[in-house]
């Protein structure tokens, strides 16, 4: 991690750390936003955002710009509840990785979390060794049934899902979401893959 990254509240203005600098999403940048995140989520990487998703949800973005103001990178924090958030839809611009604006949206996505008073950030992701580098721990995807209730039960990837589910803080005792689609028994199982895919 660089030393020279200067803390950041996502609601204040920008900052910089070599080049990089952090801001709040506003709404003009919903499309931008809808495009770099469209173009990795073909393949599973992230998870689709419709523009209208985007733009509902456009005040839990952060956007990583250059000096020129180009977009670098973004990323979301979604709010559960006391109890739990969750880091969304971080990306970089695959020309702008290695420059410290992952690590730099990152850490403002968090202190956006400490500022809510959250007690503990939630992820799903395919590179668990990046989230490590903050204090991302691995555990069971079913210690997170917000989640599953959120996105899980209606992911087309729900039966082979290759993600792995990482927190920083204390595990949720608490849920607030329930199941739209399946009885909850039915949805841990489905989870713990001890239920194959109807053929
Ligand atoms: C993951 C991602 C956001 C990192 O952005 P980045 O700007 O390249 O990362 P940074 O330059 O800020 O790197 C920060 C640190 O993480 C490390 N790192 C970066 N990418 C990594 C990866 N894929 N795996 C492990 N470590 C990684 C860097 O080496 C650096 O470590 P250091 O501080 O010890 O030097 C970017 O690679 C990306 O957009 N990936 C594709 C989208 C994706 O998978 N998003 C996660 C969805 S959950």
């Amino acid at each position: 991690m660089s030393a020279n990254y200067l803390s950041v509240n996502p609601s204040s203005a920008r900052v910089g750390l070599a080049g990089v600098f952090v801001r709040a999403a506003k709404l003009p940048d919903a499309a931008n936003i809808f495009q770099l995140v469209s173009s990795l989520s073909h393949d599973g990487t992230l998870l689709p955002r419709s523009y209208a998703e985007i733009c509902e949800n456009v005040r839990d973005f952060a956007v990583a710009e250059n000096v020129d103001r180009e977009l670098l990178g973004c990323g979301a924090l979604h709010l559960y509840g006391p109890h739990l958030a969750e880091v969304r839809s971080i990306m970089v611009r695959p020309e702008a990785k290695g420059r410290g604006a992952g690590a730099a949206l990152l850490r403002t996505l968090l202190e956006d979390a400490e500022d809510q008073k959250v007690s503990c950030v939630s992820l799903f992701t395919r590179i668990p060794r990046f989230f490590s580098h903050f204090d991302f721990r691995v555990v069971e995807r079913t210690q997170l049934p917000d989640k599953i209730y959120k996105d899980c039960q209606t992911c087309p990837r729900l039966y082979a899902c290759d993600e792995v589910a990482m927190v920083r803080g204390d595990l949720p005792r608490i849920s607030v979401l329930g199941p739209t689609t399946f009885p909850r028994p039915v949805l841990v199982k489905l989870q713990e893959g001890t239920i194959k895919k109807p053929l």
